[in-house]
């Protein structure tokens, strides 16, 4: 109903008013309306319409009624207007704060049943991954190595050629740097020093060194990297776990009992191992350890005849190196070499990962295909 269909916009006077009971009659006519309008109100835009529509300070119908009833009504009608309107507002205030409660508590009822949670649901499924083979055997040595009195240490992958080579007794220009060939950082001019790729974990020997005094006894696994050409046995990014003894008495026996009993933990008892002398500018005396290969069974040939292609026809397969520690380490190190002794040995992880579980290339642990890695869950 319109302003002017109430008489909001006519004084008492203009709307031909003269008696109290008229007076109360519009009244009743203004809260009848008020009640069909309030049934119509439903939401939060809504009441705010409704608020403005009857509370607005300028134009609202409590201001038209004070501005053009009662300012302006006879002193006759004045105190039975003024009562009236009081009755009103009053009425029109605690419905319009009725109202706006109960869209409130229905809003947040409704936020909550949008928001519950249906335990009834069948719940996502997600995979569960698993470790890589590589880290899988990474924990397998490193469990053997804690048993018999090793601690777990790691180091960087980028290395200076000091750690790397020099002193480990390899110094520039020595033959044994061509077989470890590895990739160097391009560096900004100037750079204190040239960094590279690490080519073996050995660095790590000096590094643990140089914090620790003797005794000591840690295994460091990691990855290392060279320049090699990828084949069945070779990649250029691989890993090794490196182990370092020293002691005031370590012997050459300490060294093969260690190796041997790694080895028959590793591998079961029946596995037959050899060692062969070697050099490593960082070990005297030095060898290379090795296990009968497992997939010719140390016959170096291959079941459909002809050669073995994983030994070469060997027989056997070569693990690692190792040696006692050479007492020109010890130099670097500011250990007396002559108070101390010690063994130390770098296995190529990747190759006893693939004898241990017949993997006949290497380049698999690198090609992330799941139909290889969910057979080693
Ligand atoms: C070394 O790296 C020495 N630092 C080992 C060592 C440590 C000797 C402590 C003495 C004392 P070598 O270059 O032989 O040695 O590498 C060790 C093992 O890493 C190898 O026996 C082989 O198993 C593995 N390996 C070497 N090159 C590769 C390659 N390109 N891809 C995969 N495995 C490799």
């Amino acid at each position: 109903m319109a302003t002017s269909e109430l008489g909001l916009d006519k004084t008492l006077a203009g709307l031909g008013v003269t008696q109290a009971a008229q007076v109360t009659a519009r009244f009743s006519d203004v809260r009848a309306h008020f009640e069909g309008h309030f049934q119509t109100v439903r939401d939060e835009s809504d009441w705010k319409m409704f608020r403005d529509r009857w509370l607005g300070r300028k134009s609202g119908v409590l201001t038209l009624i004070t501005d053009n009833w009662l300012k302006p009504a006879t002193p006759d009608l004045k105190r039975v207007v003024g009562q009236e309107l009081n009755m009103l507002r009053a009425h029109v205030e605690a419905k319009i704060e009725e109202r706006r409660l109960s869209i409130e508590k229905s809003e947040e009822e409704w936020a909550l049943a949008r928001e519950r949670v249906d335990l009834s649901l069948p719940g996502v499924i997600r995979p569960i991954g698993s470790h890589h083979l590589i880290r899988q055997v990474f924990q397998e040595i490193e469990d053997i190595f804690v048993s018999i009195g090793f601690s777990v240490v790691e180091g960087p992958e980028i290395e200076t050629p000091y750690y790397n080579f020099e002193a480990l007794n390899i110094p520039e220009f020595h033959p044994v740097r061509d077989d470890m060939d590895t990739f160097y950082l391009e560096l900004p001019k100037g750079a204190p020093e040239p960094l590279l790729l690490r080519t073996h974990t050995s660095p790590m020997q000096i590094r643990t060194m140089e914090k620790r005094q003797p005794p000591v006894r840690v295994i460091v696994p990691g990855k290392v990297y060279r320049r090699d050409n990828p084949d069945a046995t070779h990649s250029f990014i691989f890993h090794q776990v490196e182990g370092l003894a020293v002691d005031t008495d370590i012997t050459f026996c300490d060294f093969t009992g260690t190796i041997e009993y790694f080895v028959k933990q590793f591998f079961g008892q029946s596995v037959k191992t050899r060692f062969r002398p070697s050099y490593f500018p960082f070990t005297e005396p030095s060898v290379e350890f090795d296990v009968s290969c497992i997939f010719c069974g140390g016959s170096g040939t291959a079941a459909i005849g002809g050669t073995c292609s994983k030994c070469k026809g060997a027989g056997w397969i070569e693990l690692f190196g190792a040696g006692m520690v050479d007492p020109a380490v010890y130099g670097f190190v500011n250990y007396d070499a002559k108070k101390v002794s010690g063994f130390a040995f770098g296995m190529g992880i990747d190759r006893l990962a693939m004898l241990r579980y017949g993997i006949d290339d290497i380049q698999a642990f690198f090609q992330n295909d799941v139909r290889f890695l969910r057979q080693f869950p």
